[in-house]
């Protein structure tokens, strides 16, 4: 095993060692992104802050208007211009999680794997009656976040192997949500989070095709330039 791995560079690890899945983001599905902001509006915004992302800005990338966000993605009494900040505050959080839920605004970016490591994480939840919450996860061993998207996933039992480690899991209770829903959902929250994490990567990827094409078209009007000029040297 450990041979063929050394064939696979891509693969990641989590802090825990558990192997991370490939989110499959597509940083230009503006769909998924939109899905991902409703998710995130919806199932995280009561506890985690977006603080470097205001409503506006995340309109403008995501081509919606002021009224949409306002009608659809506003839960607070936040204006337009203002950070995503969560209703929650870190003392509330800290007494209530023993830890207060981090900002996220980097998260898909600054942790091993990249957003790899949330895909995964929000895949990774298991039932575990050891916790105060009643929720594990194999990503981040003894979260204190409890598994919000319980409904939509179903619950998980872990399947453990000769060593104890968690090798897979099982469906206990299946959710609202089929397995490949699921994918979708944590797939669009991912790229959501993602496009926070860096919300100029469309963009910046989009100039970048514009100045190669500039580029292709003015090195042919040299090509003819100097066809031009040097058709009388002899
Ligand atoms: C009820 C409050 C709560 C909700 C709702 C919630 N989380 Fe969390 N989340 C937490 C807490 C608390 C932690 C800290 C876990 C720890 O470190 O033990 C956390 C940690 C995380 C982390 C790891 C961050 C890091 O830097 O280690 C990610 C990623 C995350 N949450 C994503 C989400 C997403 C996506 C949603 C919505 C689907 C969500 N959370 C909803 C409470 C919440």
């Amino acid at each position: 095993m450990a041979f063929l791995l050394a064939f696979v560079p891509a693969l990641a690890f989590g802090a825990t060692g558990a192997v991370l899945e490939s989110s499959q983001i597509n940083v230009n599905d503006v769909a998924s992104m939109q899905r991902g902001a409703s998710l995130y509006m919806n199932y995280c915004a009561g506890c985690h802050s977006l603080g470097f992302q205001r409503y506006s800005r995340m309109a403008a990338d995501l081509g919606l208007t002021e009224e949409e966000v306002a009608q659809n993605l506003m839960f607070t009494d936040a204006k337009f211009g203002e950070p995503i900040t969560a209703a929650m505050t870190v003392a509330e959080g800290t007494k209530w999680f023993g830890k207060a839920p981090p900002d996220l605004s980097l998260v898909a970016r600054n942790k091993p794997g990249g957003p790899d490591w949330t895909y995964t994480y929000l895949k990774s939840f298991y039932a575990d009656d050891t916790r105060p919450s009643g929720w594990n996860n194999t990503v981040l061993a003894g979260s204190s976040m409890p598994h919000v998207l319980w409904d939509l996933q179903g619950t998980q039992r872990p399947v453990l192997d000769s060593t104890g480690n968690v090798e897979r899991f099982e469906l206990a209770t299946p959710g609202k949500q089929s397995p490949a829903e699921y994918d979708q959902t944590v797939r669009d929250l991912t790229n959501f989070l993602n496009y926070v994490g860096e919300p100029s990567a469309a963009k910046r990827r989009s100039t970048g095709v514009g100045v190669l094409a500039f580029l292709a078209v003015f090195t042919f009007l040299a090509w003819l330039l100097k066809k031009e000029y040097w058709k009388d040297v002899h």
